[in-house]
């Protein structure tokens, strides 16, 4: 696996494969790498005849008093864990190269971004889809893949690809859990023991939205409080938001149905963990 800095070379690399007839399979991601992140790493490899992952921590996703600075990074490891998984290249451009002085062009997704995370987090997004658009621009790949552990932004980046008329094939994958059912996350590193034990109060709830669903309750305010009350009973939990929202348009679902999905953020301590669940499929 070879690690490549330069923007521009990593462009030309990505082009001359290309017309190698040689095809792309993309995994972007801001690194500190899990399971998750290599399960996408393992399905591009069962897809492309190259694969590219970036890490990249993307400063224009993250807004004012977010955590940029303290998010973890680890370079050599992720690069040994990259490699074992089967990715070719790992790029890692440096921010100046990607936003470079006078930098001033930004992509910005209207209405799928105005909720959820998109509510929480102001310009979130357009750092998201900026940055995503630019590494599909240099790595030009015939398919990238997604977490749907980040439900939204799989929407969003698909919303951006339609309408941008973008060449490539956005896959969505299942999300990888921890054994006692926490999503993984780069940021799980930040709770401290005290507050992995409550985290689970994410998992615990869609547990118990899943077995109201599965018995019949087709309200989603019934399954929204009591996915809330059971958030609440943890002393170091504090909820962003519990939503319950259609699949594609990400609207609010009154009554459930098959487009259902239960949509969480909960800060636990300084850290923000989301989880989602399609209860339509339940
Ligand atoms: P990051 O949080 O590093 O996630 C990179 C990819 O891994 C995303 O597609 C995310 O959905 C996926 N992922 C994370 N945790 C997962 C889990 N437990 N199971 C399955 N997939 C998981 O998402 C980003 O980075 C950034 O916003 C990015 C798209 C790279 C743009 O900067």
């Amino acid at each position: 696996m070879e690690i490549i800095e330069d923007v521009a070379q990593m462009q030309q690399r990505c082009l001359e494969a290309r017309q190698k007839g040689l095809r792309i399979a993309f995994v972007p991601t801001m690194g500190y790498l899990h399971e998750g992140h290599l399960s996408l790493v393992r399905a591009a490899r069962a897809e492309g005849d190259i694969v590219v992952l970036s890490i990249f921590v993307n400063p224009t996703q993250f807004g004012d008093g977010e955590d940029f600075d303290s998010y973890p990074r680890d370079l050599s490891r992720d690069a040994e864990m990259a490699r074992t998984a089967g990715a070719n290249w790992l790029f890692a451009p440096r921010a100046k190269d990607m936003y470079p002085a006078g930098y001033a062009t930004w992509v910005d997704v209207e209405g799928l971004t105005d909720t959820l995370c998109g509510a929480s987090r102001p310009g979130h997004f357009r750092g998201v889809t900026t940055v995503v658009c630019k590494l599909f621009n240099i790595v030009q790949p015939h398919v990238a893949f997604f977490g749907s552990k980040d439900f939204q932004q799989l929407a969003v980046i698909r919303r951006m690809s339609a309408d941008l008329n973008l060449p490539l094939e956005v896959r969505g994958m299942p999300i990888v859990r921890e054994p006692d059912g926490l999503a993984m996350s780069s940021r799980n590193v930040n709770l401290s023991p005290a507050e992995r034990g409550q985290a689970l109060c994410l998992y615990e709830a869609i547990g118990i939205a899943t077995a109201l669903v599965r018995a019949g309750e087709r309200d989603s305010r019934t399954v929204i409080e009591a996915v809330r009350r059971r958030i609440e009973q943890e002393p170091e939990a504090a909820i962003d938001y519990v939503q319950i929202c259609h699949a594609q348009t990400l609207a609010d679902c009154h009554a459930l149905d098959r487009h259902a999905v239960l949509l969480l953020a909960v800060r636990v301590g300084t850290t923000r963990l989301i989880d989602n669940h399609h209860l339509g499929e339940e």
